[in-house]
């Protein structure tokens, strides 16, 4: 951490059930709303968590959620990390592909929330489980930016 990037306490949430998913996107609305994120921002930020979410649960077998409340000293933000101990992903590059899927869903999840945050990284090994990182923060999306698709 350097002197001008402070990080506030993590709050962790379960993600085991339809209901975990409802009170994950309530709890990231709400912190998101707290820290400035305009309606826009806030629903993308709601979006992508509910993909992540989603795929920790139905991918993953269930997990649970880190919701990290960031500060750079200039812009706030939040890094959410989706974290399960499921079967893991042997190839993240056809993963984050518009449209492959192993679970016969869209395969829309993991790169729409990518084209929603600023940042999203996975970290996974097949038999290990995977943990997906967002982070967004309340400056304008990239997707509004000009110049970007
Ligand atoms: N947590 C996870 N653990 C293991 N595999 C995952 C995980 N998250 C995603 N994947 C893999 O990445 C693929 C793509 O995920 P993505 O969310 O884009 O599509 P999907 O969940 O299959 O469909 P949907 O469009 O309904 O989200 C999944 O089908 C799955 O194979
Ligand atoms: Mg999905």
């Amino acid at each position: 951490m350097t002197s001008t990037s402070r990080q506030a306490a993590s709050t962790s949430l379960p993600i085991g059930s339809d209901a975990d998913l409802a009170r994950v996107r309530q709890q990231v609305r709400q912190v998101g709303a707290e820290l400035g994120f305009g309606l826009v921002q806030l629903t993308k930020l709601v979006t992508a968590a509910s993909e992540l979410a989603r795929n920790t649960l139905v991918h993953g077998g269930g997990g649970h959620v880190e919701i990290t409340p960031l500060d750079n000293g200039q812009d706030r933000g939040l890094r959410l990390s989706f974290v399960d101990t499921g079967p893991g992903m042997r190839d993240v590059e056809l993963a984050m592909t518009d449209g492959y899927t192993t679970g016969g869903g869209l395969g829309l999840g993991l790169s729409g929330a990518k084209r929603l945050v600023h940042e999203l990284t996975i970290d996974t090994a097949p038999g290990r489980g995977t943990t997906v990182t967002a982070v967004a923060w309340n400056s304008v999306l990239p997707s509004n930016r000009p110049g970007t698709a």
